[in-house]
């Protein structure tokens, strides 16, 4: 059991390359922290600082409140799984999990060996397989082998680089309900490297966002996807992703191209000289007004449909509208941060599943002024981010950590009681 602490850590790799500039991280005790950002922003060079695979160039590392910057990786007493899991062919699954035992020379007897084996396996409910090869193994299972081998070893925390990525869709929708429900039975502080939102929404208590080695937001998922602090984070999170519209202040309505919504009070104020703000608005709040009513405070427009796309479930149609060249670079540069591949201008509205809305139709669409974010053009900054309602999810994200984290030592403690 250990907290972690990252204290403005920077990495500068040696042809002067600066991977990581700078970065503060507080992972609790048991916490299940995700680093996620696109392709190259640092996320496995921090993962590597904390574990000790590569020097840090500048800033504080501490593990338990102990500064551990000079210490070996294997006095950090951490696990990290690999991607490949890295497991030895030649060796049953038995032998393979009690391999860092066998390391630790003398240290363990036979019997305290295959007592740990044994608990471990019962854990990742690996009981049928230890006489097993790997090669023999499906994909999830030998997963469960490689946590295995970091079980037995008591390390304080596990650290992950993104385990699933060489998994085909299935396996690893499957793999990540079996970290996650493996995560909160043993209770031990993960930090989880992933490029993969849906891994990053569903697994973690809180993800921290990099980009271009910075952090730019370290909140729970549901903080993220509803209180995004800047165009970047409102980009990266949620898929399809959130909407971006040119717009332009006129007195007291932003003028977008889909049409025009009433500028609240608060935000008035912040708007004095940023004329042309950008618009946000996920994919979720347009509704198709002939299935739903529109509230009173709902702001209605017709447009034409250009494409539909139905998938059981939900559908989504697609609007183009005529972007703004002034605002059209800075979304450009936001799509290349993003690792995008050249945002279409148009509109993507996630329909309910009963909508009858068809290709080429001009429909009648609502949205509620209230749901939309509004960023500044230069900074990216969020102008609506509401600090308040920003804290209530933060403290009720926290609270369902705590609980669940609660349920699981009563849980290990029957269990001990038990046997
Ligand atoms: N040994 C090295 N020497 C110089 N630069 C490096 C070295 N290793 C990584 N980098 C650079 O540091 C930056 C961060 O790399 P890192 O591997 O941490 O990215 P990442 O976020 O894990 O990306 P990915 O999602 O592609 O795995 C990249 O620009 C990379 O080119
Ligand atoms: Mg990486």
């Amino acid at each position: 059991m250990a907290n972690i602490e990252l204290r403005d850590i920077v990495k500068t790799y040696g042809d002067g390359f600066k991977a990581v500039k700078g970065v503060s991280l507080d992972i609790a005790d048991g916490e299940f922290m995700i680093l996620v950002g696109p392709s190259g922003c640092g996320k496995s060079t921090l993962l590597r600082m904390i574990v000790g695979l590569e020097d840090i160039t500048a800033g504080e590392l501490k593990i338990s409140g102990k500064r551990v910057n000079e210490l070996a990786p294997r006095d950090r007493n951490l696990a990290m799984v690999f991607q490949n899991y890295a497991l030895y062919p030649h060796l049953s699954v038995f032998e393979n999990i009690a391999f860092p035992l066998r390391l630790a020379r003398g240290q363990f007897t036979e019997d305290e060996v295959k007592q740990k084996v044994n608990a471990a396996a019962a854990v990742l409910e690996l009981q049928d397989h230890l006489d097993r090869k790997p090669a023999n193994l499906s994909g999830g299972q030998r997963q469960r082998v490689a946590m295995g081998r970091a079980i037995v070893r008591d390390a304080d925390a596990f650290l992950f680089d993104e385990p699933l990525s060489n998994l085909d869709a299935k396996l690893r929708g499957q793999m990540r309900t079996e970290i996650a429900r493996m995560q909160r039975r043993l209770g031990i502080t993960t930090v989880y490297v992933t490029h993969d939102q849906i891994e990053a929404m569903t697994l973690g208590d809180r993800v921290a966002v990099l980009k271009r080695g910075e952090l730019q937001q370290v909140a729970s998922p549901r903080e993220l996807y509803e209180q995004p602090v800047n165009l970047f984070v409102a980009g990266f999170i949620g898929s399809p992703p959130m909407n971006f519209l040119p717009a332009r202040v006129d007195g007291d309505v932003l003028k977008l191209p889909i049409c025009d919504i009433p500028i609240p009070g608060e935000l008035q104020q912040k708007l004095e000289g940023r004329d042309l703000p950008i618009v946000g608005i996920r994919p979720e709040y347009i509704k198709d007004s002939s299935v739903q009513r529109p509230n009173d405070r709902d702001v209605t427009f017709e447009a034409q449909v250009d494409v539909t796309e139905w998938l059981g479930n939900e559908q989504y149609a697609y609007v183009p509208f005529e972007s703004d060249p002034a605002v059209q670079h800075k979304l450009d540069e936001l799509d290349r941060d993003l690792d995008g591949e050249g945002l279409r201008t148009q509109l993507v509205v996630n329909l309910d599943a009963r909508s009858r809305i068809r290709e080429g139709d001009v429909a009648r669409f609502h949205l509620d002024p209230a749901m939309a974010h509004v960023f500044d053009l230069a900074t990216g900054e969020n102008l609506t981010r509401n600090e308040e309602e920003a804290a209530r999810i933060a403290r009720e994200s926290e609270e369902d950590r705590r609980r669940s984290l609660e349920r699981s030592k009563a849980r290990e403690a029957a269990e001990a009681g038990a046997s």
